[in-house]
Formats: C-alpha cells, sequence, structure tokens
C-alpha cells in the first residue's frame, strides 16, 4: 500500500513537471528573437550616418522594423560646399535599379538631385547638405520586410555611397 501510493504520487509529480518544462522551452525560444542584436524591441530608432569630403558614408547598413517610426539624421563631416561635395540620404524601393536612378538624378540639379520622374521609387528622402551640415528626417520604415537600398544622389556619388536598410518583422 506504501509503495503503490508513493508511486502514483511521483507519477503526478512527474506529469506536472513534464507541463511545466514544455510551459518554459516556448517562453525561452520566443524572448530572444524579440531583442535580437541591432534591433530596437519597440518605439522610435534614431539612426545616424555621416559623409564627408572623402565621399563616403561610415555606415552602410541599417535594421529596423517594419513599420517602425525612424529619424534619420545625415552629418557632412567634411567643409567642402554641397555644390562640389553635396550629400544626401535617399532612400528606395527594392529592386530599384540604382545606375539608371543615379542617371536620372545627375538631371535633377534644380531638385537637389531629386528626381521627380523617379518619385514612384522614392519612400523617403533628406535635404542636400555641404561641409559643417546636418539634417534630420522622420518616417515610418516600410510594412513589408526587406533590404531597401540607399544612397547619396549627388551627381558620380552613388556608386561608393550606398547601402542597405533591411526592414525586418
Ligand atoms: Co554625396
Amino acid at each position: 500500500m506504501i509503495k503503490a501510493s508513493k508511486y502514483l504520487m511521483m507519477a503526478a509529480v512527474l506529469t506536472l513537471a513534464a507541463c511545466g518544462s514544455s510551459e518554459t522551452t516556448e517562453t525561452t525560444t520566443t524572448t530572444p528573437e524579440e531583442s535580437s542584436v541591432g534591433v530596437q524591441p519597440s518605439g522610435e530608432a534614431k539612426l545616424t550616418i555621416s559623409g564627408g569630403d572623402d565621399m563616403k558614408f561610415d555606415n552602410n547598413y541599417f535594421e529596423v522594423k517594419k513599420g517602425q517610426k525612424v529619424t534619420l539624421t545625415l552629418v557632412h563631416t567634411g567643409t567642402s560646399p554641397k555644390a562640389t561635395m553635396g550629400h544626401n540620404w535617399v532612400l528606395l524601393k527594392p529592386g530599384t535599379d540604382l545606375t539608371d536612378f543615379g542617371n536620372k538624378a545627375v538631371n535633377a540639379q534644380a531638385n537637389d538631385y531629386i528626381p521627380e520622374s523617379e518619385a514612384a521609387s522614392i519612400i523617403a528622402h533628406t535635404k542636400l547638405i555641404g561641409g559643417g551640415e546636418s539634417t534630420s528626417i522622420t518616417f515610418d520604415a516600410p510594412a513589408e520586410p526587406g533590404e531597401y537600398p540607399f544612397l547619396c544622389s549627388f551627381p558620380g556619388h552613388f556608386a561608393i555611397m550606398q547601402g542597405i536598410f533591411m526592414v525586418t518583422e
């Protein structure tokens, strides 16, 4: 009798333990995904990118969550005027032909090299700035996850001044 009841109690404890452990496993697998490195779990993403007289961005990769509010600040760390070494930051839809876009931008000097004919490909852009200036824009990250290219559309710059704006789930 004593032995039998001991077995019953042990069986009950094992069952409870089994239920408890499976719940614990589910919790621990979801938590790390929500706090992955490089992704801000909620709220606004505050991004900064710099470009200087060397015609390079200091950052070629950003990662945000879909629909996340983004404030991006572009800093021109050089001293050259915008007429000769202007920088902007233009975010484009996935699949945009960057060479084609860059060539159209060359002819859009009057609009700070933002080609109005390509407006459908542009998600967001800053104004064009020169040495010592900075500018910020705030926009909502695209709702569709994917790799969104960005570039500086000043003539001749996009080949080097470009990168990926990654939108995750
Ligand atoms: Co530039």
